[in-house]
């Protein structure tokens, strides 16, 4: 083997080298689009949460436990008997709906009570005793609109159940309101 031979090799290995980086960038750039998959279709429009009830990771769908127990203290006789004192109609609905699915500080209701109020929200799973299932009639009709009122101002101590000191008392009765929508017959 004389000097240009082996000058030959190396050349001939070197370009085969640059050509198999070049290829190699080539083959990688096809494969990683693949694995990027194809462009994001939904993109933008993740915000209108409300036509998408149970999609994007809004938590779970489904029955959710009924009857379910419940280990939220009894509220004082005169709050627990106090009635709603706000009318229903579409504009309370919909301010307790925003409150619910969005709005309410520190935390939304729906991130463990469910976007479709089922009790299966995206934090429910690691919580024991487990959120209200808002859909459960057999629960829920046993529970007067002041205890509702009552656990959602105070919490429920020992539990997932945060206070909402935040929430002003009519901002709660509108909450309380979308809330009965769950388990009325003409939702289902
Ligand atoms: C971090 C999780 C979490 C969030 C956020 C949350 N809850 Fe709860 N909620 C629970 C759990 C857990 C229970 C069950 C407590 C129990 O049985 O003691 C519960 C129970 C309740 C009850 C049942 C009261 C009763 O006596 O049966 C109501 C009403 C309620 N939540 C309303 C709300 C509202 C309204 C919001 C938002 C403003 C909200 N919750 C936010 C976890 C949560």
């Amino acid at each position: 083997m004389d000097f240009l031979q082996v000058f030959n090799m190396k050349r001939g290995f070197s370009k085969a080298g640059i050509v198999g980086v070049i290829l190699g960038i080539f083959i990688f750039g096809m494969i990683s689009d693949v694995l990027a998959g194809p462009p994001p279709m939904g993109y933008g429009h993740r915000h209108h949460l409300r036509h998408h009830r149970g999609h994007h990771g809004q938590g779970f769908a489904g029955e959710g436990t009924c009857p379910q127990k419940r280990y939220t203290d009894q509220a004082p006789d005169e709050i627990r008997d106090q009635p709603n004192p706000l009318e229903s109609s579409r504009d309370t609905i919909y301010a307790g709906e925003s409150l619910f699915q969005v709005d309410a500080q520190p935390v939304a209701c729906k991130i463990c009570h469910g976007v479709n109020g089922n009790g299966l929200g995206i934090m429910a799973q690691g919580l024991n005793p487990s959120p209200r299932n808002f859909n459960c009639k057999a629960t829920m009709r046993h529970v007067s609109d002041g205890q509702l009122f009552w656990i959602i101002r105070n919490g429920s101590p020992g539990t997932g159940m945060p206070a909402f000191k935040d929430l002003d008392d009519k901002q709660i009765w509108q909450i309380i309101h979308y809330l009965r929508q769950f388990s009325q017959p003409r939702r289902k």
